[in-house]
């Protein structure tokens, strides 16, 4: 739960056992996956003290109303509250997940793989076009490497430094490059996690009639944009937000990973209770994609 005067400002705690109302859907979390923002969330207080943190859940259907999926039934969620055994999620927020798929890899889609799909559709048609990828090594950062390839795309990813890029070629990039400093020939489409300096060296790239679709801004540091630069041929920088019910896009997402389109790469795994190693590593970038941390067996423990 977040108590801010802890670090991370998130401890282990027992809590009450949440209670669906007639919409809602009880999920036994097996799997949840850590995000970049589960952290801002809690330092920020956007989830308030004493509320249970996390955002991405797969696990199995405990009890649902007349509209939900049966009990029993495997699934993975969009779920404010993901960090704890049991969450409760909206009909409108989860997809199931078949058998053939691991719960601890669906449980890595919602916040990232929902991101990087939905930005890269508001990109447009990307067969044969330059999609550049910042931030690439991370969770939304991989997940879009490999959906703009599928998509056709001639990918760019860029990462922090050498060594984080390690894996992207085989996800589908067809150039590494780290910072933005090494591409030369403009762009049509930018999905970006880093925002600062980086956002304005995209923008410079952004051929005209492309977008930028500005997801996270992980690099913490302003964005300078000189006199006249946003004067010019047309093109967009907009704000991206995961909004409004998820569910089609998570089966979509399950669809790719149950097909083996879409691989699901998990850079940390372990218990709840080692929470604090996991948000050490990921904001150390020590992680190539997603860190998952395993709900069921620390429960089974205590
Ligand atoms: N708007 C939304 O709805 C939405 C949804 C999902 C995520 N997000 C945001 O999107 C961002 C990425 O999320 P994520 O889950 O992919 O995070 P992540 O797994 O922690 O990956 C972050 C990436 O950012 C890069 N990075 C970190 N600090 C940097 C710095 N100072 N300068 C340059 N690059 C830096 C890292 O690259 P290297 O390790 O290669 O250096 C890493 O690949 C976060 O800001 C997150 O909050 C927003």
């Amino acid at each position: 739960m977040v108590d801010p005067s802890v670090p991370e400002s998130v401890r282990l705690a027992d809590v009450a056992e949440p209670t669906p109302d007639a919409d809602g859907v009880l999920v036994e979390v097996r799997h949840a996956a850590l995000n970049h923002g589960d952290l801002n969330d809690a330092r920020s207080g956007r989830v308030p003290a004493g509320a249970v943190l996390g955002s991405d859940a797969a696990g199995v259907v405990l009890r649902s109303g007349p509209a939900g999926p049966p009990s029993g039934t495997r699934v993975v969620a969009l779920a404010a509250g993901a960090f704890a055994e049991q969450v409760i999620v909206s009909s409108g927020s989860l997809a199931e997940v078949p058998a053939t798929v691991d719960l601890a890899r669906a449980a890595a889609l919602p916040v990232a793989g929902v991101a990087a799909l939905r930005a890269l559709r508001a990109c447009g048609t990307l067969l044969g076009r330059r999609v550049l990828i910042t931030g690439a090594s991370g969770g939304v950062g991989r997940f879009a490497v490999r959906l703009a390839s599928i998509a056709g795309a001639h990918v760019i990813a860029s990462v922090g430094r050498q060594g984080r890029g390690a894996g992207l070629e085989e996800l589908g990039a067809d150039e590494v490059v780290v910072g933005l400093d090494g591409i030369d020939v403009p762009v049509d489409a930018v999905v970006d996690n880093v925002g600062g300096p980086q956002l304005v060296a995209a923008w410079q790239l952004l051929a005209s009639g492309g977008t930028i679709q500005s997801i996270g801004w992980t690099s913490g540091e302003p964005a300078v944009f000189s006199p006249y630069s946003t004067i010019g041929p047309p093109k967009s920088l907009t704000s991206f937000l995961i909004e409004g019910p998820v569910a089609d896009a998570l089966a979509d997402l399950v669809r790719l990973v149950e097909s083996g389109a879409l691989p699901v790469e998990i850079g940390w795994q372990g218990p709840l209770d080692r929470f604090h190693d996991a948000a050490d590593a990921l904001r150390g970038r020590r992680i190539n994609g997603k860190a998952v941390l395993v709900v069921a067996d620390a429960a089974h423990r205590s």
